[in-house]
């Protein structure tokens, strides 16, 4: 088979699907070509690939592939270089049905990997969880780059410096590791999130959970979830959690949110009040920022300040540690494929398979509603 890695087109995309490590093992059994500079921006030069066992080509010749291996959807520009019948691998969206649609006329097989399912044998190939591993990391980075003060607790001849006081809002694979990176750096923490589980793993980490307890059966059955993700909660146990946010943001430095709904615009965490009540110099990173913001004053791909509070709502994270961002999308890419590529290399989809089944969103010119 010919599989194809073209360069990322979409603005600030610095991503590359495959990466040298990952092309020596698919050009064992595949002809692969990568486009000239897919992953300059990802420290894996032309030469590096090269060296792989791939032979590098123009935009046309990569989209043209058999298989193409993308870490974004492909825009109308590129889908149009796309051959019919060709299958395409990437971070698809599954929720965006005009895409899908668009990918399904022109007869592309589409795998979104963001849909593959929480379960034990998907984690290698689970996009969401290595990316926002990632996301988490460097939202901390951000917002210390911007706050003007220490993170740790500092003893010094001229005085004491306070420990920063970070507020994490929703603790999922992001969440976490901010709470790991900000807990490296000195700070301390408090984290809030709906899914009773995550109380244990905020505190496992150093950090203080705010509990805004369940008043109703309705509530504890909704918190609990859908397959490891968090659904709408109630009018009334937002409002409870809101009031004890507040208060716990009117204390912290920094504020970092993460929480999101899928499929749906990201719940509105850090009101406007609650940030006028903010420390001045204080900072925000909203990583929900894509799906709408957990804060109203975000910015998509802007950093402001708002009452004296910096805002970051920067949309792709990952993209800001381009090299290893790259390194383990391209492993999950591998790991998948060796789901729908048989031994002798050709392209096998078994509907049978819960992660395929849940990953194909189209192929024959249907769009697989989930
Ligand atoms: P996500 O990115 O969809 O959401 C981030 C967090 O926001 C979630 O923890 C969610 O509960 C929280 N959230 C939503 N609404 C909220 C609100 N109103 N207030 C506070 N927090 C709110 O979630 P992510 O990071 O994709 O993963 C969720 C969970 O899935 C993980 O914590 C983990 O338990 C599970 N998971 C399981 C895997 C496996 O078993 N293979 C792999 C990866 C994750």
């Amino acid at each position: 088979m010919r599989i194809g890695v073209p360069a990322e087109t979409r603005p600030g995309e610095t991503r590359v699907a495959a990466t040298p490590e990952t092309v020596k093992k698919l050009a064992a059994q595949h002809e692969v070509i990568v486009q000239s500079g897919a992953g300059l921006h990802a420290a894996a030069i032309d030469d590096a690939y090269v060296a792989a066992g791939a032979r590098i080509v123009t935009a046309e010749d990569a989209l043209g592939a058999d298989l193409v291996l993308k870490v974004r959807s492909p825009d109308a520009e590129e889908r149009a270089l796309m051959k019919p019948g060709a299958a395409l691998i990437g971070m698809l969206n599954p929720f965006d049905t005009d895409n899908l649609a668009a990918l399904a006329q022109q007869r592309i097989t589409a795998f979104a990997l963001e849909a593959a399912p929480r379960i034990t044998r998907a984690q290698s190939m689970d996009v969401l969880s290595s990316q926002a591993n990632i996301a988490g990391y460097k939202a901390v980075m951000m917002a210390a780059n911007a706050y003007q003060r220490f993170m740790p607790m500092l003893m010094t001849a001229a005085g004491t410096v306070k420990a920063a006081r970070v507020l994490i809002m929703g603790v999922g694979v992001a969440g976490l590791q901010a709470i790991a990176t900000a807990k490296r750096l000195g700070a301390v923490i408090e984290a809030s999130d709906v899914r009773p589980p995550v109380k244990e793993q905020v505190e496992s980490l150093g950090a203080k959970f705010i509990d805004v307890p369940f008043l109703t059966d309705e509530e504890r059955e909704i918190a609990k979830g859908v397959g490891g993700y968090a659904r709408p909660m109630p009018a009334d146990w937002m409002r409870r959690q809101a009031e004890l946010v507040h208060e716990r943001a009117k204390l912290a430095d920094i504020v970092i949110t993460t929480a999101l709904i899928p499929g749906r615009k990201a719940p509105v965490l850090i009101a406007e009040e609650t940030v006028r009540a903010m420390k001045p110099g204080s900072v925000i990173v909203d990583m929900a920022i894509e799906q709408g913001g957990n804060c109203p004053l975000t910015e998509l791909g802007k950093t402001v300040i708002k009452h004296g509070v910096t805002i970051i709502g920067e949309p792709n994270l990952p993209a800001l540690v381009a090299a290893d961002a790259s390194a383990l999308y391209a492993r999950n890419v591998l790991d998948f494929l060796k789901l729908v590529i048989d031994k002798d290399g050709k392209l096998v989809i078994d509907r049978e398979d819960e992660i395929v089944r849940a990953v194909l969103v189209a192929i024959d010119g249907d769009v697989l509603r989930k």
